[in-house]
């Protein structure tokens, strides 16, 4: 993934923000705490709009899927069957010096970030890899000992450097611009081997071991290992963990999903980028449930595998795994471009086999290119029947379920055929190093009817979707004023459905009580329907720039023509003006609604 910097924009958006509010420090006034943000009145509103936006598309618009909203809190056996108490780790390193942790897969990005590493990268000549050891020396006595205290090549660089010029003479050069910092990091490397140094201070790193992301805590009034539990770090167990009641209380049949939204806690050792990665954060997770191949292939007698240019538009019953994952791709996708994230800023990262999960059969990563870089927004992973079928296993309830279409075409299975079936699955999974007790197990129910389902993933991070559609609005334009000066303002260009407010209603003039009562009336009207602002303070051109900071899509304004008062003809029309063009038209008020409507929802 690329890691442009374009650090000036990324502050640009951080104080717009603030001075906005969007997105405010957690608990500011005390020094704030790191990893934790909070969303003032425009960024609720415009997370709430996001929310709705994943909620209508996902479920409200669809037939095939249902809404779960469960406890931040579970059973902590559930993280124990999902493997997150075993493996949901980071590996970290922790400086000897500054003590600060450091993930270790994030280091070099944020090396490249430190101001001691760029003032380094300076010294080395541009376009080669070469520098002088008289400027390392120099740098190390005057700058070094300001940006980086504890970086070996500060505190002894005669040594430091005579491993450098050592390996130079003997031909060696740093293989790439991360052993040149290991270099001027270490300084006995007989005894230690090469140090990682701290991004922080240039420090000796310890080398990296497992941290559990997970946030603890206890229920009830005592804290021991009896009631230790966790936050979730993520939505979706609960949902395969109410998988069986789901089933049980309502009428939906495989293939379904269950979608939910809410918060997620993540210890994240460098929580970093403002909100992108969060300790505490909000996921959009789907859980959609399809039937293994095997079933498909029995009641259908073949199963629909993806090739380029499949037709991935109506899910039909013969579809495998890779149709349905292919499907919630493309689904994800256009789901994304109806709130204005088109192919322009979106990438996809198709995880490679070593990537993957020991059990997902396929997972790609929906990338927006941020201005900090090209980055994740979604995953969507085909994860098999892992979940599902670690519940099952760790609860010992049974989370099959019951096809009778499968039991039909079982039963008219005959014996040869069926011996074929079971054999064929045996091969199968042998070429997915599984075993062949677990394949004859699964084709024994199978026959029965029974099956537990397989899943294909789509989960957003909320957060990261506003922080993108933030960036994506974010806009600079030149403008002349009426004296001739030049200024640059700032436009949030929201695709409209996703805008905190929809429209603001203005009065020509705030002591003309004629005008401010009829705008009231209009703001009225509109408010009911749709997030309104309501402004009569300062200028007219004022009161536009501050809604299009806002992102505010339509502002209207009611003047003395709304009164009637240069002829019958205007009586109760508006000015109505669209942010992106600045264009206006006169519009009448009784056809507001029926005109911003369709524009915002
Ligand atoms: N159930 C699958 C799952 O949780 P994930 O890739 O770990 O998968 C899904 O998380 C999404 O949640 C990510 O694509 C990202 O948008 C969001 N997310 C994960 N960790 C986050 C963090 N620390 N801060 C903000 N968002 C995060």
């Amino acid at each position: 993934m690329s890691q442009t910097k374009e650090i000036p924009l990324m502050e640009k958006i951080v104080s717009l923000c603030k001075r906005k509010g969007f997105i405010f420090q957690s608990s500011e006034i005390y020094g704030g705490i790191n990893g934790f943000w909070d969303y003032g009145p425009l960024g609720a509103e415009l997370k709430r709009n996001l929310r709705t936006t994943w909620w209508n598309a996902m479920m409200r618009e669809r037939e095939d899927v249902v809404p779960l909203d469960a406890t931040i809190i579970m059973h902590p056996a559930i993280w124990k069957a999902s493997g997150h108490v075993d493996t949901f780790a980071d590996p970290m390193s922790t400086c000897k010096s500054c003590k600060k942790l450091v993930r270790s897969d994030q280091w070099w990005a944020m090396m490249c970030e430190q101001p001691w590493v760029q003032s380094l990268a300076a010294l080395v000549e541009p376009g080669t890899d070469a520098f002088h050891t008289g400027d390392l020396l120099k740098w190390a006595k005057g700058k070094g000992k300001q940006l980086a205290p504890n970086l070996a090549l500060v505190r002894n660089p005669e040594i430091t450097l005579s491993w450098l010029a050592q390996d130079h003479e003997q031909g060696k050069r740093p293989q790439d611009a991360r052993e040149f910092y290991l270099y001027l990091a270490t300084e006995q490397r007989n005894v230690t081997g090469f140090v990682t140094p701290c991004p922080h201070c240039g420090g000796e790193l310890t080398e990296p071991r497992p941290f559990n992301l997970m946030l603890r805590t206890h229920y009830g009034p005592i804290e021991s290992d009896d009631n230790l539990c966790y936050l979730r770090p993520e939505t979706a167990q609960a949902i395969f963990a109410q998988f069986k009641n789901v089933v049980d209380s309502t009428r939906v049949k495989v293939p379904f999903g269950i979608g939910q939204i809410g918060k997620a806690f993540r210890n994240e050792i460098t929580p970093r980028n403002f909100t992108f990665r969060s300790r505490e954060f909000e996921q959009m997770e789907l859980e959609f449930f399809i039937p293994p191949d095997e079933v498909v292939q029995l009641i259908h007698g073949n199963v629909s595998t993806w090739s380029e240019g499949a037709d991935l538009s109506t899910p039909q019953p013969n579809w495998g795994w890779e149709m349905w994952h292919r499907y919630w791709v493309a689904q994800r996708t256009a789901y994304y471009a109806g709130i204005g994230l088109g192919p322009d800023v979106l990438d996809y990262y198709w995880q490679s086999k070593a990537d993957l999960a020991h059990y997902a059969r396929a997972c790609v990563d929906i990338l927006f290119k941020f201005p900090f870089g090209t980055e994740e927004l979604e995953g969507i992973a085909a994860r098999g029947d892992f979940d599902l079928s670690q519940h099952q296993k760790h609860s010992g309830k049974p989370l099959e379920v019951f096809d009778e279409e499968l039991r039909a075409a079982a039963v008219k299975l005959t014996d040869e055929q069926r011996a074929a079936f079971i054999t064929k699955v045996q091969e199968d999974w042998n070429d997915h190093n599984k075993s062949r007790e677990d394949a004859t197990l699964f084709c024994e129910r199978l026959l029965k009817g029974f099956y537990v389902p397989h899943v294909i993933e789509p989960s957003a991070g909320l957060d990261r979707l506003a922080l993108a559609v933030l960036a994506l609005a974010y806009t600079e334009i030149e403008k002349t004023d009426a004296k001739g000066a030049k200024e640059t303002v700032t436009v949030m260009r929201f695709h409209p459905r996703i805008a905190p407010k929809k429209v603001a209603v203005f009065p020509l003039l705030k002591n003309k009580p004629e005008l401010v009562s009829k705008a009231r009336g209009v703001y009225d009207l509109l408010k009911k329907h749709l997030a309104a602002d309501y402004d009569e303070g300062g200028s007219i051109g004022k009161r536009y720039a501050r809604q299009d900071e806002a992102g505010t899509p339509f502002c209207v304004t009611v003047d003395f023509d709304t009164l009637g008062e240069r002829g019958p003809e205007l009586l109760d029309t508006v000015t109505l003006r669209h942010r992106d063009d600045g264009s206006q038209e006169r519009v009448k008020i009784s056809d507001l609604l029926g005109r911003l409507l369709p524009l915002v929802q």
